[in-house]
């Protein structure tokens, strides 16, 4: 596993920060009728005027920048022609590489006006984030973030997707540890100031049973329940936990982080 020292992080900071100002702006375009290759294109446009360059794209053969997730979609949705619609929920996950350094982050988003449940499902993978953050510190170890974020989901009534993993990332996409969202506390490798990682909770409405469509890539429920994920690339500082993907406005946004010291 790598330690980052402080310029190293600031120049994986700057590479998220492009993500998170690109994922902004596509979250402003989403409404019913958009075409999800219009989110990817534009996603790519923004990437390369900023001097990134897409970091899916052609990654194991991926065909897109940007993964484009509606409904029972889980992760790793491929953008086409198909257009959203009123009361879809989407989640776009975004990846670039900046000067040597890789971002990643993904949220899901409502498009138009969606049900009290969907909204929860939002709120209950975007919570399940930032749940985990109390466990990201020198001491605690990987699996005390998995269990964190399962125990937080189970409580809330939804299930936990086991088939995707959080990933150390930096000078490369995915890296060492892989951080499942579920698992027993005490568990895996100690974190040490200095690590980088991707935290990415992906949850279901129904249960966590996985498929994957014949394009090889899109992953859904089996029982086709909705599915939300967030995800943020966040380092273990001298100061704390540093969340690389947020934007600082956007801090004011979430609630969990006015009230406590990772603001
Ligand atoms: N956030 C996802 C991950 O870390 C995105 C990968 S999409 C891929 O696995 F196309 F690059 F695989
Ligand atoms: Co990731």
């Amino acid at each position: 596993m790598i330690i980052y020292c402080e310029e190293e992080i600031s120049a994986i900071k700057r590479s998220n920060q492009i993500v998170a100002k690109i994922l902004a702006e596509l979250k402003t375009k989403i409404k019913p009728g958009l075409r999800t290759k219009e989110l990817d294109k534009y996603a790519e446009k923004r990437t390369r005027e900023m001097g990134a360059v897409p970091a899916f794209k052609g990654y194991r053969g991926y065909p897109s920048s940007l993964c484009t997730s509606i409904n029972e979609e889980i992760v790793h949705g491929i953008p086409s022609s198909r257009r959203l619609r009123e009361g879809d929920i989407i989640s776009l996950d975004f990846g670039v590489l900046y000067e040597g350094y890789f971002g990643d982050a993904a949220a899901t988003y409502p498009v138009g006006e969606i049900t009290p449940k969907a909204e929860k499902l939002i709120k209950v993978a975007e919570g399940a984030f930032y749940k985990s953050i109390d466990q990201m510190k020198q001491g605690k170890r990987i699996s005390d973030i998995s269990f964190a974020i399962q125990s937080y989901v189970e409580s809330q009534g939804f299930a936990v997707i086991q088939s995707f993993v959080g990933h150390g990332i930096g000078l490369s996409l995915h890296e060492e540890p892989q951080i499942p969202n579920f698992g027993s506390p005490g568990r895996g490798p100690k974190i040490k100031t200095g690590m980088v990682f991707a935290i990415e909770p992906m949850i279901a409405m129904g249960d966590w049973n996985v498929e994957v469509l014949d394009d090889n890539w899109t992953a859904i429920t089996r029982d086709r329940s909705l599915s939300a994920h967030y995800e943020h690339t966040v380092a273990i500082t001298q100061e704390g936990l540093d969340i690389l993907s947020l934007l600082n406005e956007e801090k004011k946004e979430i609630p969990f982080l006015k009230e406590n010291r990772y603001a």
